[in-house]
């Protein structure tokens, strides 16, 4: 009782993974379900708990009394109330899971949805708009508007997981899975991924931003638009795009108009992330050129090389990659 008072005392920001806080219809169902299961189950508990008292104090024979009855004869009508009352209860469980899970995945999208292909990597997640606009471990979604995520798998299985926004859902290569929900309170909540998927799963997070419809369609048009051109008065930065254009870096990463690499996430506007390393670090240039220096210290396994650059060259770039936004 103690360990449960104190961690129903923890605050809602304490807890961004909770999954008792919905924040979408999808949610909110899968809590509706929750509590409706709890309820019977605390029923059960209670019956249970009545009959074992019962049984302890009231029907027990004591020092004295004659010996227990015969235990070979049976009594019907207690066979009969013991085998409904559960099948009654599994059905006031089964029923509303069942409905719970065919409201929750339509088989194909609410009208008007904004449909986002997610794809997992070992370990970060690349998320594709449908108008061309492409992120990295950052997903920005309209309030109150249906969300149809296109869930596709680059290498192994993963699973999609943001707790306050609904269940988990597989990602698993040569498939495709959906998530289709509506975030109906702006905020900005935390997704991990939820299915052991080697040595950096634990470092695979990302952040789910769910704005405002202007604040959306402002985010999306400048995704679309290319990197901000880096001022002329900024000579650290220009520096840094000579760095970046020189490097290996553009084998593996995207910058619009820069680079086309393809492997690791698109950077044309990392400047404007929260984050870094899918969710590891906050994106601050001091953690910007301590994963560049030494990206398996801070994400084990992680395809990206250490680049082994120079102290004025890291500083070039750091400040490059930070003017992108
Ligand atoms: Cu991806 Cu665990």
């Amino acid at each position: 009782m103690a360990i449960a008072l104190t961690i129903a005392g923890c605050s809602d920001a304490g807890r961004p993974m909770t999954t008792l806080a919905p924040k979408s219809d999808l949610a909110q169902w899968i809590q509706n379900l929750f509590i409706d299961v709890t309820l019977w189950d605390a029923l059960v508990l209670a019956i249970v708990v009545v009959a074992f008292v019962l049984a302890l104090f009231v029907f027990s024979t004591r020092v004295g009394e004659a010996a227990p009855p015969s235990t070979a004869s049976s009594d019907l009508g207690l066979e009969i109330a013991w085998t409904l009352g559960p099948v009654l209860i599994l059905l006031m469980i089964s029923v509303p899971t069942i409905r719970t899970i065919f409201r929750s995945q339509p088989a194909v999208a609410p009208a008007g949805a904004l449909e986002i292909k997610v794809v997992a990597h070992q370990w970060w997640w690349e998320f594709d708009y449908p108008d061309g606009a492409k992120t990295g471990n950052e997903l920005h979604i309209p309030v109150n508007r249906p969300i149809r995520l296109s869930l596709e798998s680059a290498d192994i299985i993963h699973s999609f997981w943001v707790p306050q926004l609904g269940g988990k859902r597989d990602v698993v290569p040569g498939q495709i899975n959906e998530l289709t929900f509506v975030a109906t309170v702006p905020g900005m909540y935390p997704g991990q991924c939820a299915e052991f998927c080697g040595l950096s799963h634990a470092n695979m997070r990302f952040r789910t931003f769910v704005d405002s419809p202007d604040d959306f369609a402002k985010w999306d048009r400048e995704q679309l638009a290319g990197p901000v051109p880096t001022p002329a008065s900024d000579q650290l930065a220009a520096d840094g795009a000579k760095v970046f254009a020189d490097s290996p870096c553009t084998t593996c990463h995207m910058i619009q108009g820069v680079s086309k690499g393809y492997i690791g996430p698109d950077l044309t506007h990392f400047g404007g992330r929260t984050t870094l390393a899918a969710g590891v670090l906050k994106n601050t240039p001091e953690n910007v050129a301590k994963w560049i220096e030494n990206p398996q210290e801070i994400k084990p396994g992680a395809n990206m090389p250490a680049l082994l650059l120079p102290g004025d060259k890291l500083n070039a770039l750091v400040a490059y990659l930070e003017s992108l936004k």
